[in-house]
């Protein structure tokens, strides 16, 4: 993407890992005690959108969520324009989110098109509240609603040579003016690698903030794979394909040099443009507001390093 921010580091910033591993402790006793509610962390905001309540799930970051208004208007979905205004100024209302089906094929035993309402129906709405890095050197805390997107995998049985999973994202001109523009080859893909896709973090989200996903936030559905660069987290799904060979993404095909395939958040690796060593939360602006350090694996590591045992994570960016 176009990145447009140079950083400066400030250790000092750092989150004691004790201190988050607590908190974390905290929400998952509170959750299990009961104590935050069936209503969870997040009012819906806006009274007109269709609700979309999720049980709150203990993999929910403390961190308070980042602002609603900045959540839904300060948003990179290239189909609707590169501004990050775009999206919330045209998505909604362009987007036809009805009738909408996701093609689920490739390397499985049971290929089906699901149609969105099954999709919805599918498994039990969670709210899972997550930091997003983006590798623009931003990052927001999301209560999204959603289900593992392993629920939907084990469904349609991969066989022994799915190795890798394709998220293609929707491409059509009538309705996203960006496809005019060849800053992406269109459609927008993405990939996995089968493991990722089944983590329990990895979540096929339908709503955010209690509210069905805002059409500029990836409606209907999105992929939300919170320890890599936002840009993985691909919007607006119409096929899931299961593969034996790594799918090329959308941003390695037009800057292999700056964009991988694994793209797991690390403040180790520079992008070739800006350091990745620190970041700025939405919300947090101001001339005295400090930036805060990247964390590796956005501070998902005790649950996803072992993904990664033994790789080279210099190489594989
Ligand atoms: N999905 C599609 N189809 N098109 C896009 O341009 N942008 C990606 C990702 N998914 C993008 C996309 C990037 S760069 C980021 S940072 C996140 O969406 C942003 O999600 P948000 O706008 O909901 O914060």
């Amino acid at each position: 993407m176009l990145i447009r921010h140079r950083l400066d580091i400030a250790p000092s910033e750092i989150t004691p890992r004790g201190v988050w591993q607590r908190r974390r402790e905290l929400v998952r006793s509170a959750v299990a005690a009961g104590l935050l509610g069936a209503a969870g962390v997040s009012p819906a905001q806006n009274p007109a959108a269709p609700k979309l309540p999720g049980k709150p799930s203990p993999l929910s970051t403390m961190e308070p969520p980042t602002p609603y208004n900045l959540v839904t208007t300060y948003c990179n979905f290239y189909e609707f324009g590169t501004e990050k205004e775009d999206p919330a100024r045209h998505a909604p209302k362009r987007l036809k989110t009805r009738p909408w089906r996701v093609v689920v094929d490739g390397e499985v035993k049971q290929p089906r098109t699901f149609d969105i309402d099954d999709l919805l129906k599918l498994a039990p709405m969670e709210e899972r509240v997550y930091r997003l890095r983006c590798v623009e050197a931003w990052s927001a805390v999301v209560p999204w609603v959603g289900y593992p997107l392993a629920e939907l995998i084990r469904r349609v049985e991969p066989t022994g040579s799915a190795k890798y999973v394709e998220f293609t994202t929707l491409a059509d001109p009538q309705q996203m003016p960006g496809l005019r523009s060849r800053v992406l080859d269109w459609p927008y893909v993405e990939g996995l690698r089968l493991d990722e896709a089944m983590h329990p973090l990895t979540l096929l989200a339908f709503g955010l903030y209690g509210e069905v996903l805002p059409a500029q936030n990836g409606a209907p559905l999105r992929l939300v794979v919170p320890w890599k660069y936002g840009f993985k987290s691909a919007k607006s799904l119409v096929r899931i394909r299961f593969t034996e060979k790594q799918p090329l993404n959308s941003w390695q095909k037009s800057a292999p040099h700056e964009y991988g395939f694994y793209s797991n958040v690390n403040p180790n690796v520079d992008h070739p443009r800006g350091s990745q060593a620190t970041e700025r939360r939405l919300g947090e602006d101001g001339l005295f507001s400090r930036r805060r350090p990247t964390l590796i694996f956005n501070g998902y590591g005790d649950q996803v390093a072992a993904l990664y045992a033994g790789m080279d994570l210099k190489r594989f960016y």
